[in-house]
């Protein structure tokens, strides 16, 4: 049996915040902001929508796309490092407020890797055949835990939740390979420090400019494909020059490249599925695609899977 996504969704607060907008709260540029990391500007959640409410909207919006409802659902993953409190976990409230009444839930931390770790867990339940139909979401609310006076990292982030329900597929299509990955020794780069973000931005860097193109490279040759076959690379949307990295080390043309970092910012682990919703709803992603997702983020962790598209 192979696992594969049958719906994608996302979502993203209303209030945009420009990088006119970051000149007025700490000394910096849109200049300075655009050249180093493509970001033009992020969505920022209100004071009363959590990370929760962010996760749901994602989620029937998922869950309306594979035209099923929340019951047929076996087990929910929440990945976030935000959650509204420690618990209930946001799988959990999700699963009360979706009426998910035969789902199992988790959450799961991994930081901006985190919907890798969902999507590749998802997997081996479907794949063993213990569930069918799993809800995969990424969903964060960095904007609760960033220091506002801090340049380095404030500039970085946004709010928003992607989301993918996976399921049973034919056997030609779904998930072909897969990484995992951890480093905890790379811990100190980027972590939250009393209740803020604190973070190494050039080890950070030298970091994921290795490891998302070496992950890429893995899941494709793994599944038994040349580089050069990928047909859409969605990357963790970071930083534009380290996704380009990624996509020049596969030798494929810029258009395959998912970007949307211009618009939201880093989103943690929402940042995938959302690029993955978007390609999806765009025409982008088409039916016996090959699309390779690939992740890092604080832990330090890391995540890839090569899949072909369809049902
Ligand atoms: N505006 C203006 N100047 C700034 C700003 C800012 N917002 N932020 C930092 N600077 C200054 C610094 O103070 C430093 O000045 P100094 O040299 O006088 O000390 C200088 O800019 C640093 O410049 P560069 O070295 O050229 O910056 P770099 O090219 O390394 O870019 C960046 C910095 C964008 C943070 C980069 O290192 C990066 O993207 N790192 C990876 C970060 C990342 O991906 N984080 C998310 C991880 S995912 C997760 O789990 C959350």
């Amino acid at each position: 049996m192979k696992a594969g996504i049958l719906g994608t969704g996302h979502y993203a607060p209303e209030k945009v915040l420009t990088n006119f907008d970051m000149e007025k709260i700490v000394d910096t540029s849109d200049e300075w902001i655009r050249t180093r990391t493509g970001i033009e500007e992020r969505r920022i959640a209100s004071d009363n929508e959590d990370t929760s409410d962010l996760a749901y909207k994602a989620a029937l919006n998922a869950l309306n796309e594979a035209e099923l409802s929340a019951e047929d659902l076996d087990l929910i993953l929440v990945a976030t490092v935000t959650p509204d409190q420690a618990f209930p976990t946001v799988s959990c409230i999700l699963q009360d407020r979706l009426g998910a009444s035969k789902a199992a839930a988790m959450d799961i931390s991994a930081a901006c890797a985190g919907f890798m770790y969902g999507v590749i867990t998802a997997k081996q339940f479907i794949e063993t055949g213990a569930y069918k139909h799993v809800l995969i979401i990424g969903a964060d609310k960095l904007s609760k835990i960033t220091d506002w006076t801090d340049r380095n990292t404030c500039v970085l982030f946004g709010d928003g939740a992607g989301a993918a329900v996976m399921g049973p597929v034919s056997e030609d299509k779904g998930i072909l390979s897969f990484e995992l990955g951890s480093d905890g020794s790379g811990g100190k780069h980027l972590a939250q420090e009393n209740e803020h973000i604190i973070m190494n931005g050039r080890e950070v860097f030298k970091f994921a400019v290795r490891q998302m193109p070496e992950s890429s490279v893995n899941v494709v040759e793994k599944a038994g494909y040349a580089k050069e076959d990928v047909d859409y690379l969605i990357p963790h949307q970071a930083n534009i020059r380290i996704m380009e990295a990624a996509r020049q080390r596969l030798g494929i043309d810029p258009e395959k490249l998912a970007v949307n970092v211009n618009k939201y910012g880093n989103t943690s682990a929402a940042s995938i599925p959302i690029a993955l919703s978007e390609g999806v709803k765009e025409g982008k992603i088409k039916d016996n695609d090959l699309v390779v997702l690939v992740g890092f983020g604080g832990g330090l962790t890391w995540g890839a899977v090569a899949l072909k598209w369809g049902k």
